[in-house]
């Protein structure tokens, strides 16, 4: 088929990359010039497993293009992918407005027949409002029709998620559209739900709020755990063995971070409030989540008495494991206010460094965890990537000037590290 994908950010280039790997002609269109000179040579503007090999093959063999020139794309296309970012205004409200733009300037190319599918999160209503705009603006009497089909990728594993989500959610206006869909989702041999618009905009951020919760219901079941006497860790499984509940996004750490989960709970409580209703349980959840950086920094300070001139140092700064994003990362959080405490911070990141740099301008960024580690008073994990696992913490004790860590993430055992000299504090466990 002939795909356009307009906007390429995580979900775009992703979803345009894999969509031509299975055969379409795509062409992904973006206004920002720097990175489609970029993604027209074949490298790619994000770090992500597998992307790079999957973008240049798929170049080469002439099924992927890039453009700056939306009309040409949706002149090519018979389905065109809005992709671009819907970020959070200040009331917790989502900001369409390069959603709207998008639907104003395929309107003005509007010259046959097309199907437009919103693929960024958007709030129920959204399929409508894409129409009506459509509508207004169309130059020709020319039909369309609007689809809603959200993405569940999550960083770090995107493309695996593309390849082999566990459902394709499908919201449609009628019988004809959802076969077009069918047939350009076979190929991955996945479950298919086909639905209307607004139910399929509703499970996009139901699933990500639901997901959130578990989290924060998890961290507050970490702090019950710390006070009584329990371990978390085992709390979790426990808890995970029954199928109904699961132990995935079960792990108590410093909170949800990233460009979606706080973006999509706060903008589910806003939708809930402009029909009405009062989401009450997941204005807790936003509150629990927002608690567990001060918590924690709290008990940093309550350990040193005064974080003024204490080295600390930073393992991880990226939202996540195996992603480069910053986005509400708690690195950030921790950090600014470790600063205003007056310590000073190293931090070591395998590889969000580049992008803190111009976020954090007051820390020093290191060569590697044992530098970070060099003359620290304290070693704080916020993200739990693979590599600090496979530290050798002999070596990180010697270069620190005081064996003290706090565990963000759980990634140790405690009682290992206390046999191995470490003054060790973790989540949710004695
Ligand atoms: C998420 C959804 O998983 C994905 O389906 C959706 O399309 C986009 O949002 P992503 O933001 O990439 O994906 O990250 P995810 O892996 O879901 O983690 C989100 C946050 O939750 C991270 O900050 C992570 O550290 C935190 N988390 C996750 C926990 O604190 N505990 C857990 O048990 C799991």
């Amino acid at each position: 088929m002939n795909i356009c994908v307009i906007g390429t950010g995580y979900v775009g280039l992703v979803t345009g990359v894999v969509f031509s790997d299975l055969g379409n002609e795509v062409v992904c269109v973006d206004s920002d010039k720097a990175k489609i000179a970029k993604l027209k040579r074949g490298i790619p503007t994000i770090y992500e497993p597998g992307l790079k090999e999957m973008l240049q093959s798929n170049i080469e063999d002439q099924r992927l293009s890039f453009t700056t020139n939306l009309g040409e794309g949706v002149n090519k296309s018979e389905i065109i992918f809005i992709c671009v970012g819907t970020p959070q205004k200040n009331n917790g409200e989502t900001n369409l407005s390069f959603v709207e733009s998008a639907a104003r300037e395929i309107a003005g190319n509007l010259r046959e027949y097309k199907i437009i599918v919103n693929k960024s999160t958007v709030p129920v209503g959204t399929g409508d409002l894409v129409r009506e705009i459509i509508e207004k603006n169309k130059k020709y009497q020319v039909d369309f029709d609007v689809v809603s089909n959200p993405e569940f990728l999550r960083e770090g594993s995107a493309i695996k998620d593309c390849l082999t989500p566990d459902r394709i959610v499908i919201g449609v206006p009628n019988k004809k559209v959802a076969n077009r869909f069918l047939e350009l989702y076979s190929p991955l041999e996945r479950p298919m739900l086909i639905t209307d618009v607004n139910s399929a905009e509703i499970i996009k951020y139901a699933s990500n709020s639901f997901l959130a919760t578990k989290i924060s219901f998890i961290n507050a079941i970490a702090d019950l755990c710390e006070t009584a006497g329990a371990n978390i860790t085992d709390v979790a499984k426990g808890m995970g063995y029954d199928s109904r509940i699961g132990r995935e996004f079960l792990n108590a750490g410093l909170g949800y971070g990233g460009s979606c989960f706080p973006k999509d709970v706060h903008s589910l409580v806003h939708t809930a409030q402009k029909f009405g209703i009062k989401f009450s349980l997941l204005e807790n959840v936003i509150q629990i989540n927002d608690q567990r950086v001060d918590s924690f920094v709290g008990r940093i300070e309550k350990r040193f008495k005064k974080l003024k001139d204490k080295t600390i140092g930073i393992l991880g700064l990226a939202f996540k494991p195996d992603t480069d994003d910053l986005r509400e990362a708690k690195s950030i959080e921790v950090i600014k206010k470790l600063l205003a405490k007056g310590a000073r911070v190293k931090a070591y990141d395998p590889v969000a460094m580049e992008s803190a740099r111009k976020i954090l301008p007051k820390v020093e960024f290191c060569k590697s965890s044992y530098d970070a580690a060099k003359g620290a008073h304290a070693l704080i994990i916020i993200t739990e990537w693979r590599e600090f696992k496979l530290l050798n913490l002999e070596r990180i004790k010697n270069e620190m000037a005081c064996p003290v860590i706090f565990d963000g993430r759980n990634m140790y055992d405690p009682e290992r590290k206390r046999r191995l000299g470490f003054e060790y504090y973790s989540i949710g466990r004695k």
